[in-house]
């Protein structure tokens, strides 16, 4: 088994990973208990909570989506927000995580409903006293829920637009897309203008939608990046054009596998995309809820499909070469 030791030394980017994916059990107690909400589900442990598995009949994406609302409705005030982001950035560093493109969806951050330009600003500080404490940087992907409206994307990408929140570089999308159905046509306009405004684009497909998803993010939406699109694998031709296009897809094993869309972590199409030719990077999604760390995950890759130390160095350039960084992170990075 390689030393996740090594792969932590490894430099390297995360580009598909949450920030609402990153509340320790520890942070939760102190916010619970600040909060003054106890604390949910039948048994009312955190521990039935985060142990929440797809793979065992008891959740899956929508359920695991309801958490991260009750996680993210804990953060009611700027200090809270801008201490999640500092602790988000420390942990990011003790992968040896050198630059992460986070990505933050404000409907699950309830208490921020109507002030969201204060939640970024709160973010923004934290992740700023990170940097200046020598952490590694971290910016910001504001992320559109599947299931809002074509005027509220329009708005947030005005405010984008017009108020260039500081650390944010892109516009996103994620969510349920069983439950929304087939409708970036609905988001069409929004991506574009964010393209118009020099922002840069990241879409959630094919991981709850088919290679369908995929083609709607890349067509109607012009997706830089897909984030999972591991469902990618069930089409020939889009195999064919992700290969040719070299668009990376943000692939999270241990999300798919926790969340049930695959049963095992070698039924996993990881390495079938890689062969195939397309671009592919290994990302946590919501390591803390999942229980994991970016190393931890690269080395049951490692084991399960039987990498390399040079698959993973492969791995690790590819995470910087797909993010979002800017040229002088990216030529420090490698
Ligand atoms: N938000 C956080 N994790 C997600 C996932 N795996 N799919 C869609 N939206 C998400
Ligand atoms: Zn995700």
């Amino acid at each position: 088994r390689i030393d996740e030791t090594w792969i932590r030394r490894l430099p390297k980017a995360e580009t598909h990973v949450h920030l609402e994916g990153n509340f320790e059990l520890i942070d939760l107690l102190d916010l619970a208990k600040e909060a003054g909400e106890p604390l949910p589900g039948p048994a009312a442990t955190l521990f039935d909570v985060t142990t929440h598995d797809a793979s065992d009949g008891t959740g899956d994406l929508a359920d695991f989506l309801r958490f991260l609302d009750w996680e993210c409705g804990l953060i009611r005030t700027p200090e809270q927000a801008a201490r999640h982001a500092y602790s988000f950035a420390a942990r990011q560093t003790a992968s040896g995580i050198g630059y992460t493109d986070a990505v933050i969806n404000p409907t699950h951050w309830a208490a921020w409903s109507g002030r969201v330009p204060a939640l970024f600003d709160a973010l923004a500080a934290g992740l700023d006293e990170a940097e200046q404490d020598g952490l590694a940087e971290v910016q910001l992907c504001y992320s559109l829920l599947r299931q809002q409206s074509a005027g509220e994307a329009g708005e947030v990408v005005e405010w984008l637009a017009t108020a260039r929140p500081r650390r944010v570089v892109a516009l996103s999308i994620d969510g349920d897309e069983r439950s929304a159905g087939r409708v970036s046509a609905r988001f069409a306009e929004a991506f574009t203008a964010a393209k118009d405004a020099g922002l840069r684009r990241t879409v959630h497909a094919g991981e709850s939608s088919g290679p369908e998803g995929v083609w709607d993010a890349i067509r109607l939406l012009h997706a830089e990046r897909i984030d999972h699109g591991v469902r990618a694998v069930e089409d020939p031709e889009l195999l064919r054009y992700l290969a040719e296009t070299q668009i990376p897809l943000g692939v999270c094993p241990r999300s798919n596998v926790v969340l049930g869309l695959y049963d095992d972590w070698s039924d996993h199409p990881l390495v079938a995309l890689r062969d195939a030719g397309v671009n592919v990077t290994i990302n946590t999604d919501d390591p803390a809820p999942l229980g994991t760390t970016l190393e931890a995950d690269w080395a049951v890759c490692a084991e399960t499909f039987g990498l390399t130390e040079d698959d993973l160095i492969g791995f690790a350039r590819a995470s910087i070469a797909a993010s979002f960084a800017g040229d002088a992170t990216k030529r420090a990075l490698e």
